[in-house]
């Protein structure tokens, strides 16, 4: 053994230093996503039948030829999938009207989220976005290292303006949800076009549209006309909502072959299953499972909307497939009452918002159950107060 290996041998056997010390500070911090609770959970724990509408997912199923399109795959299991995935990436950029390299497939938008930050982001650099908006979007930003700044909302929808005004020269990127989870606001083509034009060219506006076949003011072809004239911008997309596939993991991202480029360098090799882009691939193709579920979940959210409103709430008008609702500063019990009846809807705490609940939109029964259910507990909490008050 030489000077220099016993002298680093002996520093070695010196450190004392722990695995959980290499946990840099900014993890450390961050909150742990918290999913909607299980049904079967909620069922085992409080022997009840229980509907759940605290994920946003697709109450009528997958798409039917989805599904065909999975089976059929399920044989070639033994082999890896199309890493590249070309199929699905070609498919979706011809009806886009752009190139493949334009197009990013991702384990669901989730993973687009975290590489957006994780390519442009890290210490000494701001990334920026909203309170009351998707919480998936501070973690990647603090996860990267970089500052978060949070811009408060205005009456439960993205402040554009101040989004802007808050701009550094050490913004890297924005994140916004159009429309926006968990309030189902939406802002219009116009109102996003006015805001781009007021980011510079070298700050990326990641556009997370999870549910813009929902929306009523903004369109699939709005973001995409948007990206034709400015570059800096990042698309986001699902098969999680209305084509059903939350279970397969897939979603997709419109973007510069220049910044997908770096995002397939950190992603991992094989992040999509054939069986995902398969179904992916099928889902896209069925029109009528796509148009379906849009008139469904319109009917459902009036119905959901209009029975909270008369249940003497104030109920955000919704773009997407859910529904959120202020119920006061015990919005976290009334969701555990909820829950003993039988309903599971999220509670809001987490991403800033205590003070409500947001309620995924289900078929005519879940939906009916919840409106009883919530009657029955918004009843019994006004008779405990005023017993109270006495
Ligand atoms: C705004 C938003 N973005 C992304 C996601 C995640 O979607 P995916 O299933 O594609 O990862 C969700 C899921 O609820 C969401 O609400």
């Amino acid at each position: 053994m030489d000077w220099l290996e016993s002298k680093g041998r002996s520093r070695i056997e010196e450190m004392t230093r722990t695995i959980e010390e290499l946990i840099p500070d900014y993890l450390r911090g961050l909150p742990v996503y918290v999913p909607g609770k299980p049904i079967e959970e909620v069922e085992r724990e409080l022997k009840i039948q229980a509907v759940k509408l605290a994920s946003n997912e697709n109450p009528l199923g997958p798409s039917p030829k989805g599904i065909e399109a999975a089976k059929a795959v399920l044989a070639d299991a033994n082999r890896y999938p199309d890493g590249g995935a070309h199929r699905l990436r070609e498919t979706l950029a011809e009806r886009i009207g752009i190139a493949p390299e334009e197009i990013f497939v991702g384990l669901g938008s989730s993973e687009i989220i975290d590489l957006a930050s994780r390519v442009l982001l890290r210490a000494g650099l701001q990334g920026l976005t909203s309170d009351g908006t998707y919480a998936p979007f501070s973690v990647a930003i603090r996860a990267s290292g970089a500052e978060l700044v949070l811009v408060p909302q205005r009456h439960y929808a993205f402040d554009l303006n101040a989004m802007t005004e808050a701009i550094t020269p050490k913004t890297g990127l924005i994140y916004l949800a159009n429309p926006n989870n968990p309030t189902g606001s939406a802002f219009t083509a116009r109102e996003f076009g006015d805001f781009l034009e007021k980011v510079p060219d070298g700050v990326l506006v990641v556009l997370d549209e999870a549910y813009i076949h929902y929306a009523v003011s903004v369109g699939l072809r709005d973001s995409v006309e948007a990206y034709r004239k400015r570059k800096n911008l990042l698309i986001l997309r699902t098969f999680s909502k209305v084509y059903g596939l939350a279970g397969l993991r897939i979603g997709y991202a419109i973007g510069t072959a220049e910044l997908l480029t770096a995002m397939n360098k950190l992603r991992t090799p094989f992040n999509t299953s054939g069986v995902a882009q398969a179904a992916a691939l099928a889902a896209l193709d069925d029109k009528e499972h796509v148009e379906r579920c849009i008139a469904a979940n319109a009917i459902e959210r009036k119905r959901l909307s209009e029975g909270l409103t008369k249940l003497g709430l104030r109920p955000v008008v919704s773009e997407a497939n859910f529904v959120f609702v202020p119920v006061g500063p015990d919005a976290k019990e009334v969701s555990d009452e909820l829950l003993h009846l039988g309903v599971i809807v999220r509670p809001l705490g987490w991403m800033g918002l205590p003070e409500a609940i947001r309620i995924s939109v289900g078929v005519t029964e879940e939906n009916e159950k919840c409106l009883a259910a919530l009657g029955q507990v918004l009843a019994k909490r006004a008779g405990t107060s005023e017993l109270a008050a006495r």
